[in-house]
């Protein structure tokens, strides 16, 4: 409950700063201002119908995705909030072909901000939960931010991650490498207030998500280890497992940051030749980032995630993350092909 007690994100990023120097008040700045875009998202998922903000905004983006309407909005909202604030030499989302540069009246930083700006579009209709997905870089010396090369970095150089989720209550969950921390929005009073220092994601689960609809394309490692999950109690794992899939990846990998589970997108025979479903830069690095300062792993069933030096803006990759032992298993069976 707020109280004189409750420990708001701006004080958390403070002691950060003071007592282990690990973010400097730039970055905390940084972190400040996306968690303000979120809160702002955040009323506006609230209105729904009221607001106007449902249904299709009539274009489509750089992945020939059709856009919602509040893809485009939460996009803008991201961009108006992050473009002043003199951290940042550029911007990279889902939504835009190319990096946005800072306008030239507003001082640049050394940061770079890649995000999801609405993600799980399919349910922003229905009433489910969404959110926002954010990653913080440095900018490499020599680029100017606006180049998507100078994005295009492996997921272990984040300095930063987060995503908010837009449930039945609004959640940020942030890491700056230094464990996984939640805060939950006070609507009332309008700031984020710690509820989960240092989550820890157990390693056993008995939780899964995965698209089954997509079975008859997966590889046979996937095959494998799913068939083994349905087979439950008869089967060679000897327990009964259980399925979630909300289908969209924040609130998925909140529910698996929560209490455990394994999450999975790998590719599959009709993501072949795009690499995968979901994102590197704004979807799979951020989670690997967050899932792994969580004690879980992320890999692609091949390689850990934040590992992949990406060769596209936005390039896609396999994604399996969550509880250790699970993941490991995963992998394993990748290995014996
Ligand atoms: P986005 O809404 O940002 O495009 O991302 C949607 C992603 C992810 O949230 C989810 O896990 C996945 O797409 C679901 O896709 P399918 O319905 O195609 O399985
Ligand atoms: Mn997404
Ligand atoms: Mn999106």
């Amino acid at each position: 409950m707020n109280g004189p007690n409750s420990v708001s994100l701006t004080r958390f990023l403070i002691e950060e700063q003071r007592a282990k120097g690990k973010i400097g008040a730039d970055l905390r700045l940084l972190i400040e201002v996306v968690a303000r875009a979120c809160k702002t998202i955040s009323i506006a998922v609230g209105k729904g119908a009221l607001g106007g903000v449902l249904g299709e905004a009539g274009t489509g983006n750089v992945q020939g995705e059709a856009q919602k309407k509040l893809d485009v909005l939460s996009n803008d909202i991201l961009l108006e909030a992050n473009e002043w604030g003199g951290h940042l030499a550029g911007l990279a989302s889902e939504e835009m072909d190319h990096p946005h540069a800072i306008p030239h009246h507003f001082p640049k930083g050394g940061y770079l901000l890649v995000f999801d700006p609405l993600d799980g579009s399919s349910n922003i209709d229905v009433n489910v939960s969404i959110g926002t997905i954010f990653s913080v870089l440095r900018c490499p010396e020599g680029m100017t931010g606006t180049e998507d090369e100078a994005f295009q970095q492996p997921g272990t150089t984040q300095v930063a991650a987060g995503y908010c989720v837009y449930g039945p209550s609004t959640t940020l969950v942030l890491t700056v490498g230094d464990g996984t921390h939640a805060f939950t929005l006070d609507r009332e009073v309008g700031s984020f207030l710690l509820t989960g220092k240092n989550l820890q994601i157990p390693p056993d689960t008995k939780e899964f998500a995965i698209n089954m609809s997509n079975a008859r394309f997966w590889e046979a490692p996937v095959k494998r280890y799913i068939d083994e999950l349905v087979a439950g109690k008869e089967g060679p794992r000897g327990k009964d497992f259980n399925m979630r899939w909300v289908g969209s990846m924040v609130a998925d990998v909140h529910r698996i940051v929560t209490r455990g589970g394994v999450f999975m997108y790998p590719i599959d025979a009709k993501t072949m030749d795009k690499g995968g479903r979901l994102r590197l830069l704004y979807e799979a690095n951020p989670m690997s980032f967050i899932v792994e300062q969580a004690g879980g792993a992320a890999t692609t069933g091949r390689q850990r995630i934040v590992e992949v030096k990406p060769s596209k803006l936005h390039q896609r990759v396999p994604v399996i993350l969550g509880s250790r032992n699970e993941v490991e298993r995963v992998t394993g069976y990748h290995r014996e092909g």
